[in-house]
């Protein structure tokens, strides 16, 4: 029996998870199977503005930096999330004039990106930076103060910070060909003729048998602009409580998302968004709806791992 890890090494993929630093820091069971199963870890909330740079210029990085920490340990990647997003950013940022908002966004993304140079190789810059109406630019406090130059702006920043590491734009509901990911193309496209960026990150909370039909070709636009792309915190919701067809159905969406990657060489790879089902953020915002990751409460594998083992090439 292969794990998800040595059959994603096997294709050159990373198989990755987002994490939570108290439980990798206090709980063995999720420790281990963190380690044994994934090759790549996000911080779920870590390195996010509020806990990086809660007040300004006053940086925090222990969490980050134990996440790190274990990554190194466990010779696993991690994939920085994220710099640049209108949630969990303090109060203090929002407030700023334009001018001292621009020069807020520089000394953040210069700072974490300087702090975790060599050790997080690929940063999510900007997070959801379009809207879910007609593919209009959200209306964020950034959009707001800077207008639409804030998005050029802050991949420069981050290449400028640290020319080593690839720089992607990510969000969600763009998996599916439509309006929202047509003006992510466009974004990216105009970034990608300037050199700022290196991949479009497709979040991927799907729901359940609606793993989009044009998937496919949408990855494969983003590839023809010479860019990478990666699935960033896959998970699959489940009208809640599952039966066995519905765990079925979500292997099978699992599988195929996961075999898209796979097949593409320019995808870098899948990140599931949390480990078991209970750690998942999705009952929390979607109430009724749940069991949307690989393992379940008690750290067994659901038959959505064994679609995302075959894709893999694993048995
Ligand atoms: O840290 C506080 C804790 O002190 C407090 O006791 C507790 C009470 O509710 O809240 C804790 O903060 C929570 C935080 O997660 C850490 O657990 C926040 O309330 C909660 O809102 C926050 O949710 C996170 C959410 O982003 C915030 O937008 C989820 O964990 C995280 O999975 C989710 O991740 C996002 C990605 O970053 C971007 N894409 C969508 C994805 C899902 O929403």
């Amino acid at each position: 029996q292969t794990t998800l890890r040595d059959s994603a090494d096997a294709i050159g993929k990373d198989i990755g998870v987002a994490v939570d630093v108290n439980k990798l820091q206090n709980d063995a069971s999720y420790r281990n199977l963190v380690a044994t199963e994934f090759n790549s870890l996000t911080a779920e909330n870590a390195m996010k503005w509020n806990a990086t740079e809660p007040s300004q210029g006053q940086f925090t990085f222990a969490g980050g930096d134990a996440i790190v920490d274990f990554a190194q340990q466990n010779d696993q990647s991690v994939h920085g999330h994220t710099l640049v997003w209108h949630s969990q950013t303090p109060s203090w940022v929002q407030n700023l004039s334009a001018a001292q908002m621009q020069s807020a966004m520089q000394n953040h993304i210069t700072t974490v990106m300087d702090h975790y140079e060599g050790d997080v190789a690929t940063w999510d810059v900007v997070n959801e930076v379009v809207s879910d109406s007609n593919g209009a630019l959200r209306d964020s406090f950034w959009l707001q103060r800077l207008g639409e130059g804030y998005i050029a702006q802050a991949f420069q920043y981050a290449r400028a910070a640290d020319p080593n590491a690839d720089l992607y734009i990510n969000d969600y509901s763009i998996e599916a060909i439509g309006a929202k990911s047509d003006r992510i193309y466009t974004i990216a496209q105009g970034l990608a003729n300037q050199d700022l960026v290196d991949g479009v990150g497709l979040q991927s909370h799907l729901i359940l048998g609606q793993v989009p039909s044009t998937m496919e070709a949408n990855l494969q636009r983003f590839v023809d602009l010479g860019l990478k792309v990666r699935i960033t915190e896959l998970d699959i919701r489940i009208p809640m409580p599952a039966d066995g067809n519905e765990l079925a159905q979500q292997k099978a969406d699992f599988q195929r998302v996961t075999e898209l990657c796979a097949d593409l060489v320019d995808c870098s790879g899948v990140t599931v968004w949390g480990l078991r089902d209970v750690d998942s953020w999705v009952p929390d915002v979607f109430p009724g709806e749940g069991a949307p990751l690989l393992f379940d409460d008690n750290y067994n594998p659901k038959p959505a791992y064994d679609g995302v083992l075959a894709a893999l090439g694993g048995t």
